[in-house]
């Protein structure tokens, strides 16, 4: 495989909705109930700080099943709409199933989506940001649709050594598994953008201004119990792509190692470990 560093941005976007499209939504899809427990607090942070109003035209960025966008479409009421883009057919599929009289769900890659230019209030995302190929060309696409006074708020992982929820499980299992793929810093995934300095970059290069960026730090529900998230583990995320080129018994022992790990942690609100995040806003022009 060609390391990463060598990989056009187009190969880039190319490898992210080739796995949208295939484990990743997959996994996602599987996974959502858990998920959905993991995140929820989270989302309701940036909802709030989103403040969608009566009438407002909002895209959700990477709405993967659609449960933010129909938060935001209860709060823009018949009088607004919400538009939810995201590569992945399968999710697309699922959140138009739920039927929501002011959203549209289209697939469409944020990069190139052609939106209507200078018509939307608030571009909002909860944790689809951060796996865009070429991100500048993606958040220029978004500036070119808001309106002059239209506002960005997203929200994405810090680094991984702050979101120990996503650390401990991997460095307890790596030993024991065929090698994990190494991101490079400018390679897109989960905590691509936990470098605040090249978030500000990608902002800046895009034409945002007004940036700011809370941190948020709240216990992120990993399962009931360590089974359960043994279980999930096959199923979503960087170890679901390292069991499924492991033998067996490297899984076997990756597992072991992950509930030797996280056996301190259990208890009976379940399995939660420190994470993270940037709760990012931006203004779409200088004026
Ligand atoms: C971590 S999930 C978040 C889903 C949703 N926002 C949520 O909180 O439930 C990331 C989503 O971004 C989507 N995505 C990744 N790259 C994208 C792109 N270039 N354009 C649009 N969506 C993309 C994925 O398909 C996936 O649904």
């Amino acid at each position: 495989m060609k390391p990463s560093v060598e990989k056009t941005p187009a190969e880039l976007s190319a490898e992210q909705a080739a796995y949208w499209n295939g484990a990743g939504g997959k996994g996602w899809l599987a996974s959502y109930d858990r998920i959905e427990r993991s995140i929820g607090d989270f989302g309701q942070a940036v909802l709030a700080a989103a403040d969608p109003q009566p009438g407002e035209k909002v895209i959700d960025v990477g709405c993967g099943l659609g449960g933010t966008t129909r938060s935001l479409a209860d709060a823009v009421g018949l009088g607004g709409h919400v538009l939810g883009v995201d590569i992945s057919e399968e999710l697309v599929a699922s959140a138009r199933a739920h039927r929501v009289p002011n959203a549209t769900f289209v697939v469409g890659n944020a990069a190139t989506h052609p939106f209507e230019a200078a018509s939307y209030d608030l571009v909002f995302s909860r944790f689809g940001v951060m796996f865009f190929g070429e991100p500048v060309a993606a958040f220029r696409n978004f500036q070119q649709a808001m309106k002059p006074d239209g506002r960005l708020v997203f929200l994405c992982w810090r680094k991984p050594d702050e979101n120990p929820w996503g650390l401990v499980p991997v460095r307890a299992a790596a030993p024991f598994l065929p090698p994990l793929p190494r991101p490079g810093p400018e390679d897109p995934g989960q905590f691509a953008f936990g470098d605040r300095a090249r978030v500000e970059r990608i902002l800046k290069g895009a034409g945002f201004s007004a940036l700011s960026f809370k941190p948020l730090d709240q216990l992120v529900f990993m399962g009931q119990t360590i089974a359960d998230i043994l279980e999930n583990g096959g199923r979503f995320g960087p170890l679901a792509r390292a069991f499924a080129e492991a033998t067996p018994e490297q899984v076997a022992k990756a597992k072991a190692a992950i509930a030797e790990t996280l056996k301190p942690h259990e208890t009976a609100e379940g399995v939660r470990l420190p994470g993270a995040c940037w709760l990012v806003t931006a203004k779409a022009s200088a004026g």
